[in-house]
């Protein structure tokens, strides 16, 4: 039986991914452990019902806290989700995601070599290979040219990771995914944002003139291509996992909002993000040939999903809306209002 160290499981992916793990793979044992910010739900696993899942509250940035979970239990596999994973987050204060994103990353690989582990897995974006005009799509061949604090930091990790691998001969593999949607997913995210909004009778802010592409992927999908590429990739390897939908900001919020049967007039163009990467697609062929990963849902499929899990799961938002989540709404949103 392996054990996985899972970071930041208590978040959105990091959720997802242990969930499944936990049905569809019996023989792997699950350590999580995650600091526990805003982000996270510890009601998102339920402890008691979930067979060799245990779950420790640490901080990756804190190499004291992390180095007991290595020293007392027999670690095989990592996979790192912790992060500090919202831009607009990353605009207001940077100086956390260079602490969790990069100095958590290199405590981590420090340790995994230190201990020996068979594989670690960084769980990065495709947001470190920067913004894209009309054409083209990022392969894994693709330059880093990061753009807003957060991707600087997650680049900063990838190079990290790629560096033990090269100089340490650490069995290191890399994700780059693109934009993730589904259940478990952190209000101020676009499409759930949006999806809550609409439910709440509330304005759906719009950045910029709303034409910003993303190429968006169920979170399901992006759990089996990191489980792909845990069991079968190779090491030193990077691998784009993307969904093939890409869409307009203002299409996929106008596509919601019809599912939900609420107007267009609900849609506010506000200002601009600061730096706002134009267009992010995904070249993820390496992975379909090498890997056998192909994404099963697609957009619209993926998107009723979501919608009826929101609607099914109005006490999981609800709890979240009506707390630390309104300061930072009226910071983001309401400011000069
Ligand atoms: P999230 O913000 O929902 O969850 C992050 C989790 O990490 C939270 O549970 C948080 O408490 C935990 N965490 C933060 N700082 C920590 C620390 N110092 N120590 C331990 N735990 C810490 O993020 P997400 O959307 O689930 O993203 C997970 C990973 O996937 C991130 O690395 C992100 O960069 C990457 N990613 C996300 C997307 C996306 O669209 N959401 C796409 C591609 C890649
Ligand atoms: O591409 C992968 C990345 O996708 C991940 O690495 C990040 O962790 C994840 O947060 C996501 O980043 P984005 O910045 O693309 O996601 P976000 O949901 O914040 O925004 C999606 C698009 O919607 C983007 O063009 C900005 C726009 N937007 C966002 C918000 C929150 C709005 O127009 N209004 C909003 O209120």
């Amino acid at each position: 039986m392996k054990t996985y160290l899972v970071t930041g499981g208590l978040g959105f992916i990091g959720t997802n991914f242990i969930k499944y793990v936990a049905s569809n793979r019996k023989d792997i044992k699950i350590i999580n452990i995650d600091s526990v910010t805003y982000a996270a739900n510890p009601d998102n696993i339920d402890e008691e019902k979930t067979i060799n899942y245990k779950f420790y509250k640490i901080d990756i940035a804190n190499n004291d806290e992390l180095s007991e979970i290595f020293k007392k239990n027999k670690i095989d596999y990592v996979v790192n989700f912790a992060a500090e994973s919202h831009v607009d987050r990353s605009i207001l204060n940077p100086s956390i995601f260079i602490k969790t994103n990069v100095e958590g990353t290199l405590n981590l690989l420090k340790l995994s070599l230190e201990y020996k582990i068979e594989k670690f897995l960084q769980i990065s974006t495709d947001e470190v290979y920067g913004s894209l005009g009309k054409e083209g799509l990022f392969t894994e061949k693709t330059p880093l040219s990061p753009r807003s604090p957060y991707s600087a930091s997650k680049a900063s990790a990838d190079m990290l990771a790629m560096s033990f691998f090269h100089t340490y001969g650490m069995p290191v593999l890399i994700t780059r995914c693109s934009n993730n949607y589904g259940q478990y997913q952190f209000p101020e995210k676009l499409i759930p944002l949006t999806i809550i909004n609409a439910l709440t009778g509330k304005d759906i802010p719009l950045y910029g003139d709303g034409k910003n592409i993303r190429d968006w992927v169920y979170v399901d999908d992006h759990v089996k291509g990191v489980l792909a590429v845990l069991e079968k990739g190779e090491f030193g390897e990077v691998y784009n996992i993307g969904g093939r939908s890409e869409m307009q900001n203002i299409d996929i919020i106008s596509l919601i909002l019809k599912k939900l049967n609420k107007p267009l007039s609900l849609i506010k163009y506000v200002k601009d993000r600061a730096g706002h990467d134009r267009r992010y697609a995904i070249d993820f062929s390496k992975i379909n040939k090498e890997l056998e990963f192909n994404p099963q849902l697609n957009l619209d499929k993926g998107l009723d999903l979501t919608i009826n899990w929101y609607l099914e799961n109005r006490k999981w938002w609800g709890k979240i809306i009506s707390g630390d989540y309104r300061n930072y709404y009226k910071i983001m949103y309401e400011r000069g209002k």
